[in-house]
């Protein structure tokens, strides 16, 4: 997703905007650059790859200039190329534009500005925005506005179909900054006589904490004197920033050579904060959780559908999981780009809940928007059942959905997910538990039973990562040059695979599939051989025996078994080749540690590939282009 970082103040801006693309290169990109104005002039700078080779070329003709932008681009129209970097200029080269989003009707709007005399030269969907702006400046009665640039851009926006950040600098005027928010998101930061704006928090925080997301449909103008917000209408909006909880250190590796490997080692502390939230109810005698959910989401439910994408899903799977075994409620969990298409059939008790750790992913967002028009005029309650799982409230989630869980996993650098997929599984199993109880499907015993092997969790995971990371390293080496991986796990444990595999091929790029251990069977054990190692993940319970059976015919096909089992003798230490030990818990509860070992074999194999690993090619932080 791209990177938007914007300053206007008493500083110099170019350092300032290139330390906020830094602390946004999480998000992926391919290709970055900054415009300032000074002396009359917009200067533009761009470059392809990584910011060092914007820094080196900026280094060569740095400004004192007080006001600029700057961008990282993950390419969507046109390649990942410096003539397609942003920032993009009007044929005047007087106004200049960065943007995070899609423009749908860019076609139309370029051929009508050619028409005009505009001059492109980039294959992007972004540049007619500038051009666009220059022909509303060009035609503004004179004195029509206080601000002129400002009314031009709310007009060209008014023409704008899609979703879209802005931020925007003009020579002609150069102490205003105007940003917009449509569909992606943008944040004010408010300084001692400076502001900021930015994608996200941690591009601003070193800064200040005081900050003012804008909302959709809202332009906002900053001056040396203050902001002023309108809507797209003109309207003057009043608002205030609120206080970030945010500790800078967050944004640090604080000694870990990737932000992916702290974030690993921080999921005991994610799964306390989670228990300390969910797990601690006032003076509730109804359930022995606290998800601050009205009764009422819960009355007569008859069905619960998930929407997600990627990780999110491989969490919505096991939150299916814990809501039939532990609620009784049939639950479906859909790739929120299929849902879209092939919406189920649901009622006025069906329970839409969507998952996403970045709460900006457009398929889910869409899903979730369909699901809410189509509830539209119906009764209350039904529209009160959207329900989203984020690790940012504050995104566009947060606008389109009635109810919210917060998960609690902190700011994620990393563009693998870890601990915030750990963070959603406890997010399901509070809202399961939750049910449950409500529902009393579950005796009261047994819950406890399942909240006092969740409270013992986070010292389990300090065991696991305590033993499996010279383990996994050690193994890393043997691996790195793998060419195929197989995954394979049951029931609730099913999606650890899918999870361990998906890991493995995002930031290793080697391929890998997981299955149901059980359909290995029915085609893919034609894969095997002694060149395709498998990981099975056998925990004692329910489908153990059937787990190892499988792993005893992956092995007659000459795979090395590596084993994820807190089983050391016997069977387990006979069949696996290499075991990645985890403690021994309840089956229900072992998804929190599965995954952990598969995290860290991920990591270290790509670690040892010498790949970005916190950046991996082509992917993004949040995907908000469909
Ligand atoms: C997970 O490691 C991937 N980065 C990706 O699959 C991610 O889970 C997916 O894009 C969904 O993101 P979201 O949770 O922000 O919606």
């Amino acid at each position: 997703m791209c990177g938007i970082v914007g300053y206007i103040g008493t500083q110099a801006a170019t350092d300032i905007l290139l330390a906020g693309l830094e602390k946004l290169e999480y998000r992926g990109y391919d290709s970055a650059g900054i415009a300032t104005v000074w002396e009359g002039e917009v200067n533009c700078v761009r470059a392809k790859g990584k910011l060092h080779n914007l820094r080196s070329k900026l280094e060569q003709i740095e400004t004192p200039a007080q006001i600029g932008i700057g961008h990282t681009r993950w390419a969507t129209h046109g390649k990942p190329e410096e003539y397609n970097a942003h920032p993009h200029m009007d044929t005047a080269k007087r106004v200049a534009v960065v943007q995070n989003g899609i423009i749908e009707n860019y076609r139309e709007l370029r051929e009508e500005l050619k028409g005009k005399g505009h001059q492109f030269v980039s294959e992007t969907d972004t540049e007619v925005i500038p051009h666009l702006i220059a022909e509303f400046l060009k035609n503004l009665p004179p004195s029509s506005s206080s601000s002129p640039l400002l009314e031009a851009i709310r007009q060209a926006v008014n023409r704008l179909h899609g979703a879209f950040a802005l931020a925007v600098i003009s020579a002609d005027y150069p102490d205003e900054l105007i940003v917009v928010r449509q569909q992606a998101p943008l944040v004010i930061g408010f300084g001692q006589g400076e502001l900021f704006c930015a994608s996200d928090t941690p591009a601003i925080v070193s800064y200040t904490r005081a900050v003012l997301p804008l909302e959709n449909g809202e332009i906002a103008r900053l001056t040396p004197l203050g902001v002023e917000i309108y809507n797209f209408a003109g309207d003057r909006l009043k608002k205030q920033p609120r206080l970030l909880n945010f500790n800078p250190a967050m944004v640090e590796k604080q000694g870990f050579k990737h932000f992916m490997l702290k974030e690993i080692h921080e999921q005991p502390g994610v799964v306390r904060a989670s228990l300390e939230a969910y797990f601690n109810p006032a003076e509730s005698t109804e359930s022995p959780i606290n998800l601050g959910l009205p009764a009422d989401l819960y009355t007569d439910l008859e069905q619960i559908q998930i929407v997600a994408c990627g990780t999110s899903w491989h969490a919505a799977l096991i939150g299916k999981y814990l809501l039939e075994q532990l609620a009784g409620i049939s639950t479906q969990v859909h790739y929120a780009s299929e849902y879209r298409y092939a919406a189920s059939p649901v009622t006025a008790n069906t329970l839409i809940i969507g998952v996403t750790q970045s709460g900006e992913t457009a398929d889910t967002l869409a899903a979730l928007a369909m699901e809410k028009e189509r509830r539209q005029g119906k009764e209350p309650k039904y529209q009160a059942r959207l329900l989203g799982i984020t690790n940012r409230p504050e995104s566009s989630l947060g606008h389109l959905v009635p109810h919210i869980i917060s998960t609690l996993a902190g700011i994620e650098i990393g563009v693998a997910a870890t601990k915030t997929f750990t963070a959603q599984l406890m997010a399901f199993y509070a809202l399961a538990l939750d049910l449950a109880a409500r529902r009393q499907t579950v005796s009261k015993d047994i819950l406890e039973k399942i909240i006092n092997g969740l409270r013992q969790i986070p010292k389990e995971i300090e065991a696991t990562l305590e033993s499996q990371e010279r383990l996994t390293e050690q193994l890393a080496h043997e691996f790195a040059e793998t060419k195929d991986f197989i995954f394979v796990g049951r029931g609730i444990n099913f999606p650890i695979a899918l999870e361990g595999a998906l890991k493995l091929k995002e930031i290793s790029y080697i391929h890998a599939e997981g299955y149901p251990a059980g359909e290995m069977k029915h085609g893919p054990i034609a894969l095997l051989d002694a060149k395709v190692p498998v990981v099975a993940i056998a925990i004692p319970g329910s489908v153990y025996e059937k787990v190892i059976s499988n792993a005893q015919e992956a092995k007659a096909r000459d795979s090395r078994l590596i084993g994820v089992t807190p089983v050391k003798d016997g069977e387990a230490g006979e069949i696996f080749n290499d075991l990645l030990p985890v403690s021994d818990v309840e089956e229900l509860l072992s998804p929190i540690l599965t995954v952990v070992p598969l995290q860290l074999l991920a990591y270290h194999i790509a670690a040892r590939r010498g790949l970005d690993v916190d950046q991996p090619r082509n992917l993004a932080k949040s995907v908000t282009v469909e």
